[in-house]
Order: C-alpha cells, then sequence, then structure tokens
C-alpha cells in the first residue's frame, strides 16, 4: 500500500489575512473561486477554471503593478512565481478545451497546497512592503508625499541580492 500524503483542504483563514483589504478581498475570491470550480462537473467546470484563470491573471497583475509602482523591478522571484504558476493553468486549460478534462483536479490540488505559501510568505512580505513605503493598494498611489525610491538590482531574485526594505521572502 502506497503512502497517501493528505493535502489540507484550502480554506480562508486567519492564517490568510494580510492586513490589506484589496489582497485579501483578492484572495478570498480566489478560494471561493477554485472551490467553486471544484465542486463543478463538465462544461460548468470548464467555464469555472476558465473564470479562475482570467481572476488570475487580474490578481497576479495587480500585485505586479504594485511592486512596479513602489521600486521592485520585474526581476524579482515574486513576479517569476506568478509567471511560472499562470503558464501552468493555461496549459491546463488549453489540454482540458482538448479532452484532457482530468487535468483540473490535478491543477486545483496543486493551487490548493501553493496558495497558502505564497500568500504568507511573498503576498505578506510585499503587503508588509508597501505599507512600509505608504503605498495605499486602494489608489494606487503613496498617501503623502511619494517616498524616494531606489531601484532594486536588476539581479534581484530568490535567495541573491534584496535592497534593505524589499520583500525577502524568495
Ligand atoms: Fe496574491
Ligand atoms: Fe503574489
Amino acid at each position: 500500500m502506497t503512502a497517501q500524503t493528505e493535502i489540507a483542504p484550502l480554506q480562508w483563514s486567519e492564517a490568510l489575512v494580510l492586513g490589506d483589504a484589496k489582497t485579501d478581498t483578492t484572495h478570498q475570491e480566489f478560494i471561493d473561486l477554485v472551490h467553486k470550480t471544484e465542486a463543478a462537473t463538465g462544461t460548468e467546470q470548464s467555464t469555472l477554471y476558465a473564470d479562475l484563470v482570467a481572476h488570475t491573471v487580474e490578481h497576479f497583475g495587480q500585485e505586479e503593478r504594485w511592486m512596479l509602482a513602489a521600486g521592485l523591478n520585474a526581476g524579482h522571484c515574486h513576479f517569476s512565481e506568478h509567471r511560472n504558476v499562470l503558464e501552468v493553468m493555461k496549459e491546463v486549460e488549453r489540454r482540458a478545451a482538448l479532452g484532457e478534462t482530468h487535468l483540473i483536479a490535478n491543477m486545483l490540488e496543486a493551487l490548493a497546497e501553493w496558495f497558502p505559501m505564497h500568500a504568507t510568505s511573498m503576498d505578506a512580505g510585499l503587503v508588509e512592503y508597501l505599507q512600509t513605503t505608504g503605498f495605499d493598494t486602494a489608489t494606487e498611489s503613496f498617501k503623502g508625499e511619494a517616498p524616494t525610491i531606489e531601484l532594486a538590482a536588476p539581479e534581484q531574485g530568490c535567495g541573491t541580492h534584496h535592497d534593505n526594505n524589499a520583500p525577502k521572502d524568495c
């Protein structure tokens, strides 16, 4: 008999609250869409999965706009992690449309495992950083005077160079 790893179900909880209303709402919507897609079957599931992909494009795009506005460049590992996840999600959408619909359930399981880690590391670091810089995610502008931002080094990425205030959870 093979040992099976139990994956905790994805659910909204205090542990996922990051303290930025826009981020928390987006994350709740993401979890809700994952659940709806899980519960659906057939064409309805494919449609909901397409909605989840579209929502994730917006979700990641929003965080990436904030990062760029706050002086983090696109070489930061948060960007590449988003890119990698979206690439797989879109590939699943493409293959499911060709008949491999079982891949959707696999993808949802992988997302359920991935999301809490991402939210509590990279997204939590981003929220903290944005709050330090005075960036307001609701208006996508800086509160008060715009800070002087030193752009992060282009090679900044996972486990390499970080500037002093940038999120460090790479
Ligand atoms: Fe996020
Ligand atoms: Fe993120």
